[in-house]
């Protein structure tokens, strides 16, 4: 298990112990999901067809894809905010049917609370939970120096640069200590140099706190270099492809993507995508 042991909240207690299983199992099930939508004309669209997965705990999965093949779907079934036409999803064991905080999100859109500074938007999951107030403080200023900010507390979001608004919201994740972090497109709308920050910070708060997360992305650069593993999805139905095992060690270091394990990846999971997005537009 993790070497480092943080003096974070501990961990969950809303599952429902009729329906966990213990650790032995992945961090998180997907089973046979599908996912419909009914079309305007009466008919129903599959957005994601039989997806199965698993990710086994402390993992750092990614999900690559084209634009439109269910990966943002497949990450708010997860998160609770829809429901799968068929098939199940678990954490730790315990099947899904809401949101919860046992998973914390970090999402491509800004979604910090504008009229709350950076510590209270950090520290709101805990307040909810009655942690007391100096132990809340100890929390939140780890994370801060996690993520770089801790002269930053007392601002409030509206004063950030994009980078460091998503540095919040991965703080504040991180400080609700999930059971796994979900993450779609979380650096999407930065430009490239701050975005490839973000990646390397990414890096080093993941070897620290060795959370199971699921990242999504349709950058297959970013795949590469985050994940453990990556699930490559294909379209029409949303569908599981291909699963890739990076074998790239960890810490990964600056100049991992000139490897030539790194570009055979690459080439590999842009062959795959090249078919998906061969002859249609797609339909965004
Ligand atoms: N609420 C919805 N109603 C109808 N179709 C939807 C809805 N949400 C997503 N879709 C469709 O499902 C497919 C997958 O969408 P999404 O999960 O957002 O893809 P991705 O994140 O991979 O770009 C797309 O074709 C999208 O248009
Ligand atoms: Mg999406």
């Amino acid at each position: 298990m993790g070497t480092v042991t943080m003096n974070t909240p501990s961990s969950i207690d809303f599952q429902d112990p009729q329906d966990t299983v213990t650790c032995a199992s992945p961090r998180l099930q997907i089973r046979n999901v599908n996912l419909q939508f009914n079309t305007p004309g009466g008919g129903s669209f599959t957005a994601l067809g039989d997806v199965s997965l698993d990710v086994p705990d402390q993992q750092f999965a990614v999900i690559v894809g084209p634009s439109g093949c269910g990966k943002s779907s497949l990450l708010y079934l997860t998160a609770g905010l829809n429901e799968p036409t068929g098939g199940e999803i678990r954490v730790g064991g315990a099947r899904i049917t809401s949101p919860g905080a046992d998973r914390g999100m970090v999402f491509q859109g800004y979604t910090l609370f504008p009229w709350l500074t950076v510590r209270q938007n950090i520290e709101f999951g805990l307040k909810r939970r009655n942690m007391p107030a100096a132990q809340r403080r100890e929390v939140v200023d780890h994370y801060l120096a996690e993520v770089n900010l801790l002269g930053f507390a007392d601002n409030f979001p509206k004063q950030l640069s994009g980078g460091m608004m998503q540095r919040v919201a991965i703080a504040r994740a991180l400080a609700n200590d999930p059971q796994i972090l979900l993450m779609d497109e979380p650096f999407g709308a930065l430009d490239s140099q701050t975005r490839h920050q973000m990646q390397r910070l990414l890096l080093r708060v993941w070897e620290h706190s060795k959370k199971t997360v699921v990242f999504v992305t349709h950058d297959i650069d970013e795949a590469i270099l985050l994940g453990d593993r990556v699930f490559v999805m294909g379209a029409k139905p949303g569908r599981i492809r291909k699963v890739l095992d990076i074998p790239l060690e960890r810490p990964r270091h600056v100049g991992v993507e000139m490897e030539p394990e790194f570009i055979a990846l690459k080439r590999e999971i842009l062959d795959l995508l090249h078919d998906e997005i061969g002859d249609e537009p797609d339909n965004e």
